[in-house]
């Protein structure tokens, strides 16, 4: 293996030794099996293909100063995978296998599990499919739970750096009733034109509002949005965003802190009463929103133009001081390897 240059890792693929993957066939799961290839071979009718049975997850491990590595609430992520199976009528997969997978594929890369100091991180992408044949519109029979693993680079190689964003308002994300609230495909497939359009237009991602009204603030790409504003956490309550676990454990956080949450619809125009504004996700935990556009109203929403606001630095200070295991973990959130 060629020296990693930890520092200069981007949230992009690296290849790594090896995967676990577990099939569920004749209506159970089978042992976890080891595999170092990194393609799939699938029926050419698998419902994952055609009508996109189909869910991910995603999340890290850190290396502490300690030298343990820790994952962060992976109960949750497990959860949230088996609320996305029920969805969309895949078979779920349980904790005690989920959980096996993830310690598994841990070890087996853990030459790729970036050093404590470097920023980076070991991102987990566990994967949920329908391989299983259908050509009629039906859930299939068998089942494909996978994980992958890539190092990722810190988010903010420049530093935590205010993004400006734009109020999409030509495409919808995901429908009241629909899937915005479980991690399956078709929401990203959905999101794909949004976010390229963002990015031609030199934003760094796209707020969706509410496909009924479109009056609501829902979530920003990949990232779910919090605003604050009087000592208050301020984050939109709605059926078609996704349960994001950043955003549960900034919740926690900012109560700590003394601050008061309000987890209630959020209509466009409260945005100019921010006093900052972020969004939240894996990936990054905290992108601070410098300026929100709403093109088409030709209207901005302006926090900073210089630095991340105080609260969302010291909310991203202290979640990411538990991950890496600087911060004492109140809470109970972190499980070492
Ligand atoms: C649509 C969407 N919203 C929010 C999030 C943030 O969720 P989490 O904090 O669990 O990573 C993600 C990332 O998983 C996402 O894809």
């Amino acid at each position: 293996m060629k020296d990693i240059n930890w520092g200069e890792l981007s949230f992009g693929y690296v290849k790594t030794d090896y995967n676990v993957r577990c099939y569920y066939r004749d209506g159970k799961w089978g042992e976890l099996e080891v595999s170092s290839d990194e393609n799939v071979n699938l029926h050419i009718a698998a419902t994952a293909l055609h009508y996109g049975q189909e869910s991910f997850e995603g999340l890290k491990a850190f290396k502490g100063k300690d030298g343990n590595v820790r994952l962060f609430r992976w109960e949750e992520n497990a959860k949230r995978m088996r609320n996305s199976a029920k969805g969309i009528r895949m078979a779920e997969v349980p904790d005690e296998i989920f959980i096996a997978a993830v310690k598994k594929v841990i070890k087996l890369n853990d030459r790729f599990v970036p050093p404590y100091g470097s920023g980076a991180s070991l991102y987990l992408r566990p994967l949920l499919i329908g391989s299983g044949p259908q050509v009629g519109v039906k859930p299939a029979e068998e089942y494909m739970f996978m994980i992958f693993v890539t190092p990722v680079g810190p988010y903010f190689k420049e530093g935590f750096k205010p993004v400006k964003i734009k109020i999409e308002r030509n495409y919808d994300r995901a429908a009241p009733l629909g899937t915005g609230n479980i991690k399956v495909g078709g929401n990203y497939a959905a999101s794909l034109n949004a976010l390229y359009d963002a990015h031609e237009e030199g934003y760094a991602s796209s707020l969706f509002l509410d496909a009924c009204e479109k009056k609501y603030i829902d979530e920003a790409g990949p990232a779910n949005f919090f605003g604050i504003k009087n000592n208050t956490y301020i984050t939109p309550k709605s059926t078609s965003i996704l349960p994001s676990i950043t955003n549960m454990s900034l919740i926690e956080i900012a109560k700590d802190m003394g601050m008061n949450v309000e987890r209630r619809a959020i209509e466009v125009e409260e945005l100019s009463t921010f006093e900052e504004a972020g969004a939240c996700g894996t990936a990054a935990v905290i992108s601070p929103i410098g300026q929100i556009d709403d093109v088409a109203n030709d209207k901005s929403y302006v926090y900073t133009t210089g630095e991340a606001g105080k609260i969302s630095t010291e909310l991203y200070k202290r979640l990411q001081g538990i991950q890496m295991g600087d911060v004492e973990d109140k809470f109970g959130w972190v499980e070492l390897v």
